[in-house]
């Protein structure tokens, strides 16, 4: 990802989320995309983003969790994520933990939306494969409960090789630090 970003950002910077290696109070903004859900320690994280902004300043996130408009493919595909604890940075789970650090919501801006084309078989895998990080710490018997039906279901659908037009669409979350927790 820091190759990604190589030529497109001033400066790069590399450093654990829960314990960034940046002066405090030296921002005005953090955005984080696709990232808040991988850092298992929300409170490390925050204090970090907290430490480091100026009072007044915003936290701009990006969820990990779009909104998935309903297909075949789709509607089985995304039966486990609740589940699972899928989508906990959307603006309507996290806005009320992120207020204990002084964050406000300002609102949710839809961004892009998200078109490619899948087949049920190609979902079964990369499910199988682990892909997304609701997975990868799930244990045998969740498996065998809650994914495992859904890997079966995928694969008896009609047509399991032809593709499904699959249509996410994605969010930014405002966040404003005001200071009062
Ligand atoms: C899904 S990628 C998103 C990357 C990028 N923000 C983008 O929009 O394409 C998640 C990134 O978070 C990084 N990451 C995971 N845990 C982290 C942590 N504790 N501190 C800093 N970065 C972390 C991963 O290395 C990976 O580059």
């Amino acid at each position: 990802m820091l190759a990604q970003a190589q030529g497109r950002l001033a400066r790069l910077v590399e450093g654990d989320a829960s314990r960034l290696p940046l002066r405090r109070a030296s921002f005005d903004a953090v955005v984080a995309v696709w990232a808040v859900h991988l850092i298992g320690d929300l409170e490390a994280l925050m204090s970090e983003v907290v430490r480091i902004l100026r009072p007044g300043s915003r936290l701009l996130v990006v969820p990990s969790t779009p909104d998935i408009e309903s297909n075949d493919l789709a509607d089985i595909a995304f039966r486990f994520g609740k589940l699972l604890g899928r989508g906990w940075d959307r603006s309507w789970l996290l806005a009320p933990r992120l207020r204990a650090f002084g964050f406000e919501l300002e609102g949710d801006v839809q961004t892009a939306v998200y078109e490619f084309d899948e087949t049920p078989n190609q979902r079964a895998d990369s499910i199988e494969r682990r892909d997304w990080s609701s997975l990868w710490d799930v244990d045998a018997l969740t498996w065998d409960r809650v994914v495992q039906p859904v890997v079966d279901d995928l694969r008896a659908m009609p047509r399991p090789d032809a593709q499904r037009a699959c249509r996410h669409h994605h969010f930014l979350s405002v966040y404003s630090l005001t200071g009062k927790q």
